[in-house]
């Protein structure tokens, strides 16, 4: 390992179980020699899982709700404290459509399932930067990372509600990127992310057709939860410090292509 981070403190959003990006993610940040507080939501904590994660990385566990604001204000005055600092990262690593979940069409949604998904999947982006800005949690040349999905740009019907969820979600990493960079020197970027197996991403209808689909699009094969971590944690680091306001792209260069050989053979054997 390289001591990318080694002397940082963080906040890392959304280690639900091992197939979760936050936790490949925090495993990384852990080596990489970075201290931080895991959270996820009070429901979430019921698996148990995340505190297996607390006791390798010898970090502490903080539940909070990212749509609830007096969770977040308790969360991130606690990780200061905790931390002994101000903090350097944060991920936010948070999604969910209940729409998705249910089944439901995308031309025929339950509008309440919507509201709910949207607060949970990217209004809460707002209110970590509402709260971290709020308290100038943030040390200067910070990095603060939400990840995203290409469906923000192009259409996969079957993604949903979550498409407008993170078009939403990046459009705020550049707006209140604007205001972090100004006023405290951190930089904001989304991820956007190969489709990937873990929770969230298995819920998708389809999901299996489509990772085999994305892996055989692109030149460099689908990236892993593992590949992102390692991502994620280069913009965590002091190497992209000019990096601001980008959704930038994790795809194995799924998002550039139009077609490709191994996708015209499978068509052709039909
Ligand atoms: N898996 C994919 O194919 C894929 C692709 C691109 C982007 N992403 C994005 O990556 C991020 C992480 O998802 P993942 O694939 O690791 O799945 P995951 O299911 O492991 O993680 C989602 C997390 O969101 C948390 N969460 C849900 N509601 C919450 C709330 N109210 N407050 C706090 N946390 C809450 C869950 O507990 C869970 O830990 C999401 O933003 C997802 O949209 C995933």
């Amino acid at each position: 390992m390289y001591n990318l981070l080694k002397g940082k403190r963080g906040i890392i959003f959304g280690a639900l179980d091992q197939n979760s990006i936050a936790w490949k993610v925090a495993e990384r940040a852990h080596e990489e020699g970075a201290i931080f507080v895991l959270t996820n939501a009070p429901i979430a904590m019921r698996f148990g899982e995340i505190n297996a994660l607390a006791e390798k990385t010898g970090s502490q566990v903080i539940p909070a709700d990212a749509t609830s604001m007096e969770d977040l204000e308790n969360l991130v005055t606690q990780s200061v404290e905790i931390l002994g600092g101000k903090l350097d990262f944060v991920l936010h690593s948070i999604g969910m459509s209940i729409n998705v979940r249910k089944g439901n069409h995308y031309t025929d949604q339950n509008y309440d399932y919507t509201h709910k998904g949207f607060d949970v999947s990217a209004l809460s982006f707002h209110k970590v930067m509402n709260v971290l800005y709020k308290h100038k949690a943030m040390n200067g040349w910070g990095s603060i990372v939400a990840l995203s999905y290409m469906a923000a740009q192009r259409v996969f019907p079957d993604y949903n509600d979550m498409a407008d969820n993170k078009a939403y979600l990046e459009s705020v990493a550049r707006s209140f990127g604007y205001f972090f960079g100004r006023d405290f020197k951190v930089r904001v970027n989304t991820i956007s992310q190969s489709p990937t197996p873990t929770t969230a991403g298995t819920g998708v209808k389809g999901f299996e057709d489509f990772l085999s689909f994305a892996e055989k699009m692109s030149p460099l094969g689908n990236a892993t939860a593992l590949e992102c971590a390692d991502y994620t944690i280069t913009l965590f680091s002091d190497l992209t410090k000019k990096v601001t306001l980008q959704n930038l792209l994790h795809d194995g260069g799924f998002s550039n292509m139009g077609i490709s050989d191994a996708i015209v053979e499978d068509y052709l054997r039909e």
